[in-house]
């Protein structure tokens, strides 16, 4: 498949993905979404695929934002449709794949790239990255979940001054709020990357899916995540990787997975 707006790269089971529009620092336009929900439904569905890692392309910009160009003239409607139909496409649809998706932030992830940075499974920043939800000093908010994820990682109190102060943090700060979990050289980002995601490949990618939804139950109105954990337990008995996985350990050997 081409894509307009993304790259695609598949080594040793991990697919990168590198959002492609430098000259806007890698805006998301409405083109790219489609383009980005086209390669995440598809990487998903690939059993070869076990890990996803996501990047920007170039040394300034992970994302800096939805493509104010292209929502300037948006009417309530329009602005409506816009934050809805991203949230299905991306931003839910991200968080909810089995499979792991990594997000490489590589410079500035503001507004609605700091959101799709955190609709990833989990965040690793290069040192020179700032990340923040600047949608308030435009007049609008953040319209892709990011007043929901940003308190969820960092707290309510510090979410709340970063939003409504249109604030950045430096890597370093968004360290120490838990909003990434590691800072590295910029030129050492996707090899550390890369190097979580061989931690990822050893794993059974059926029970690593199923803990993903586990964990996002306790995040979603209306679930019980204890509930979903136990019945989302209860089916790796059912499956080959909990056979092989169970067997490997007590014949004392690695184990191989297949995802069943
Ligand atoms: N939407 C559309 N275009 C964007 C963009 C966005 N969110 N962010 C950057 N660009 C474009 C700029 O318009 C410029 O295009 P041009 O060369 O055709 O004029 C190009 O990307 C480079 O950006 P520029 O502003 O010149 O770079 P800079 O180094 O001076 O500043 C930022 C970098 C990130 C601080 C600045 O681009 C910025 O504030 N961007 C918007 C961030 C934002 O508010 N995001 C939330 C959107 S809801």
């Amino acid at each position: 498949m081409n894509y307009e707006n993304i790259l695609i790269t598949i080594e040793n089971n991990i697919a990168t993905i590198t959002i492609n529009r430098p000259t806007k620092l890698n805006a998301l336009n409405v083109a790219t979404i489609n383009d980005l929900h086209k390669a995440f439904k598809k990487l998903d569905k690939n059993i070869e695929i076990q890990v996803i890692i996501l990047t920007g392309s170039g040394e300034k910009a992970f994302v800096a934002g939805a493509d104010i160009s292209e929502f300037a003239h948006y009417s309530i409607e329009e602005g409506t449709k816009l934050a809805a139909e991203g949230q299905e496409k991306l931003f839910d649809f991200v968080e909810n794949l089995k499979t792991p998706v990594i997000a490489a932030v590589n410079g500035f992830a503001l507004g609605g790239g700091l959101e799709l940075a955190m609709a990833c499974h989990f965040r690793i920043a290069s040192d020179n990255a700032k990340m923040g939800l600047p949608e308030v000093s435009l007049g609008v908010i953040p319209g892709y979940g990011g007043t929901q994820r940003l308190p969820q990682l960092i707290g309510k109190g510090r979410a709340m001054e970063m939003i409504i102060t249109a604030g950045m943090l430096t890597a370093d700060d968004a360290y120490r709020t838990g909003l990434v979990n590691h800072v590295v050289p910029q030129a050492e980002l996707l090899t550390f990357c890369n190097d979580i995601a061989s931690k990822i490949l050893k794993n059974s990618p059926y029970a690593i899916g199923k803990a993903i939804k586990a964990i996002n139950a306790n995040f979603k109105e209306g679930k019980n995540g204890y509930e979903t954990e136990i019945k989302a337990f209860g089916k790796c008995f059912g499956t080959q990787d909990f056979k092989e996985g169970t067997t490997a350990f007590l014949e004392k050997r690695k184990a191989v997975f297949t995802g069943k």
